[in-house]
């Protein structure tokens, strides 16, 4: 089965996206197409060597990028990382909080370290940078867009160890949906996606843990990452404008078996 790709496009001249999780996977792509849109893009993860390679790759193709070392478990570090993204590049207008992980246990072997890993990363780190970025777009007086990535498991728990990143990952659709309300005065947008299943590296890990998942999915395949431009580019773009609060399942079919 080949993948048709998306052929979105909007303009972002003038925007400065903050992606976290740039260092792999999913958000390696936001970055990209935010990047090729005319975005000034910020990358944030923890293994900052990914992180300067692909903001290289961006500035070689006529774009702007930096590299921001941040653990989404440390609130300073994320404070930190939205002010030299600012310091860096002008105001974050755009936050796509993508970074996230897996429980990759079934629940009553997880142990309450990875319980509180999961839900700090999952869930505490996207509502901290949300507010981060929200308060300093406030005092600049500027409208701006977050998108929380979400999961199809927010709405459908299909078993095999991932019982916490369903319950964190329905967080993120009410984080969603409760700063869409709270914000909506200043003109900040926050919008869900929630994918099915992707090519990347914590995919591989579950392929690696469960055997060939696909085969249980309504399309039976595994999705490429460029299957979801349009959703994000849609959300960040101007003709989202009056859009905010919901969640784009972009997922096959997989959440509603
Ligand atoms: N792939 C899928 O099928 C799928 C489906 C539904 C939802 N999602 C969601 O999509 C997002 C991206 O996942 P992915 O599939 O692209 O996984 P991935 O390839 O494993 O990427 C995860 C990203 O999160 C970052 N991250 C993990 N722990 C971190 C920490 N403590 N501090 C900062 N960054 C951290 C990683 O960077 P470092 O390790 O460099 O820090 C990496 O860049 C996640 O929120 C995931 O839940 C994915």
């Amino acid at each position: 089965m080949t993948y048709p790709l998306p052929n979105a496009s909007t303009d972002l001249s003038g925007q400065v996206a903050l992606v976290t999780g740039a260092s792999s996977g999913l958000g390696v792509r936001f970055a990209k197409v935010l990047a090729s849109q005319g975005a000034k893009v910020a990358l944030a993860a923890r293994r900052v060597d990914r992180l300067e390679a692909l903001a290289k790759e961006i500035r070689d193709a006529g774009g702007e990028a930096v590299a921001v070392e941040m653990d989404a478990t440390d609130a300073d570090q994320m404070i930190g990382a939205v002010a030299k993204a600012e310091e860096a590049l002008g105001t974050v207008t755009i936050l796509v909080n993508n970074a996230g992980i897996p429980d990759a246990q079934r629940a009553h072997k997880m142990s309450v370290e990875l319980i509180d890993r999961v839900l700090d990363i999952n869930v505490r780190a996207p509502f901290i940078l949300s507010c981060e970025v929200a308060r300093r777009l406030m005092a600049a007086d500027k409208p701006g867009r977050i998108v929380n990535i979400a999961s199809a498991a927010a709405f459908h728990y299909a078993g095999n160890g991932a019982a916490l990143y369903s319950v964190s990952k329905a967080a993120v659709v009410r984080i969603t949906e409760t700063l869409s309300v709270e914000w909506s005065r200043n003109h900040i947008n926050v919008n869900a996606i929630a994918p099915g299943a992707f090519e990347s590296e914590m995919m591989d890990g579950m392929l690696e843990r469960m055997g060939d998942i696909a085969q249980h999915f309504p399309r039976k395949r595994i999705g490429n990452p460029a299957q979801l431009d349009s959703a994000l580019l849609f959300l960040v773009g101007p003709s989202s404008d009056a859009v905010t609060g919901t969640c784009v399942r972009v997922d096959d079919g997989q959440g509603s078996r």
